[in-house]
């Protein structure tokens, strides 16, 4: 379907869970709902390890009422479906999701965004439920680092974990509730094995997101777009927006075109969506520059984002939310039509000063 502004309406971003077995410093609150973020797993061949259960009894949509709402989506136009999170992969019946998503009729594309925790153990399945591509989410190779961008970890396995940990809740004070937490421990080493197990699955296309910010990781730009010489995959930058619950001031943004300066000897190659594209000379994959913050590219929105918790957003920079909860299939497909007419020509630009007008932090609204 078209907007007000003739953009095509064809991809739908739809988060699974507000829910996250990180804490990253520039997504989510330190201090996190945690109740929402710590709901155990009753299922009988749950082996405990950073799962975040089904999702039943968090308030948030149910596998049933996501898979209308993607009904409806696709009877408007929608080929494309992102599963985003939070973190997707804590949900135990997240692959069933993943199947019956691509299962519905005009969905051509089943894509997910994840930490890459929990993809050695999904890599396989997934793509096994159809899902063509992978995103994983790495900002830093070093252990320590890590550990401190992504924040302070309460994931139910620490409670679980015969080794120890804090009550799940607890309140966190420094790592001391890590105690058994596999993020905690060689956290890039288990992204990395993510990252393989995602090759060897035969996934068409898979891409590392960082976040580079300054001080912290802009360092390392070298050593991550030096992964596309590893491995065929892409490797993308994007810059730090100013969301809500984010933690880093001016200081720690650096535009893309820095980024660009920094990185010597890249070749131009074909753009890729929002991506500018290049690539190092004899590299498996491309560097693909992502700027939200410098220039937007509103113009070429195509984008409807639908919130674990059953609202819809007709751009991620606006307060506005329609919700979906209690509609059938043909009330959601009305409330469809009517987000994506009231879909912005561009969002306000986004600066330190004026924050992102999203009215919740990434891991709410679907990374
Ligand atoms: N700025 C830029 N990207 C962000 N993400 C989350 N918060 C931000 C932010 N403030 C993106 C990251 C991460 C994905 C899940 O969401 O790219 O990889
Ligand atoms: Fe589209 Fe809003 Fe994203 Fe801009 S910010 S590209 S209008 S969803």
């Amino acid at each position: 379907m078209l907007d007000r502004f003739g953009r095509e309406i064809t991809y739908l971003r739809m988060s699974v869970t507000e829910q996250c077995n990180l804490r990253c410093r520039y997504c989510m609150p330190v201090n996190a709902d945690r109740t929402k973020g710590s709901v155990g797993c009753t299922s009988a061949d749950c082996d405990g390890e950073l799962c975040g259960g089904d999702g039943a009894g968090t308030g948030m949509l149910t596998p049933d009422e996501m898979i209308t709402a993607v009904r409806a989506a696709a009877s408007l136009g929608i080929k494309k479906v992102r599963i985003t999170g939070g973190e997707p992969l804590i949900r135990h019946d997240i692959v069933s999701i993943c199947e019956r998503t691509a299962a519905v009729l005009g969905i051509d594309e089943v894509c997910i965004t994840t930490n890459g925790l929990l993809l050695k153990k999904y890599a396989k399945e997934l793509a096994a439920a159809c899902v063509r591509h992978v995103n994983i989410s790495l900002d830093t190779l070093d252990a320590e680092k890590y550990e401190y961008i992504t924040g302070q970890c309460d994931c139910p396995y620490a409670s679980k974990s015969s080794r120890g940990g804090a009550e799940v809740g607890a309140e966190v004070t420094g790592t001391g509730n890590r105690i058994g937490c596999p993020a905690a421990a060689a956290g890039p080493e288990r992204v990395l094995a993510g990252l393989e197990a995602a090759l060897a699955a035969g996934y068409e296309k898979i891409k590392i997101n960082t976040v580079l910010i300054g001080g912290f990781n802009d360092d390392e730009a070298e050593a991550l777009a030096g992964l596309t010489l590893r491995y065929p995959i892409d490797v993308r930058f994007i810059e730090l927006m100013p969301m809500m619950g984010g933690v880093f001031g001016p200081e720690a943004y650096i535009s893309a075109d820095e980024v660009l300066k920094r990185l010597k000897g890249l070749e131009k190659a074909p753009d890729d969506g929002v991506a500018r594209m290049y690539r190092l000379p004899g590299a498996k994959g491309g560097i693909g520059l992502i700027s939200p913050v410098s220039a937007h590219f509103c113009a070429e929105c195509s984008r409807l984002r639908l919130t674990a918790d059953g609202r819809l957003k007709p751009c991620l920079h606006s307060r506005e939310e329609y919700s979906i909860r209690g509609l059938d299939e043909t009330g959601m497909r009305a409330r469809m039509e009517e987000v994506i007419l009231a879909k912005p020509e561009m969002h306000p630009r986004l600066s330190y000063d004026s924050l992102s007008e999203a009215g919740r932090s990434m891991n709410r609204i679907g990374g």
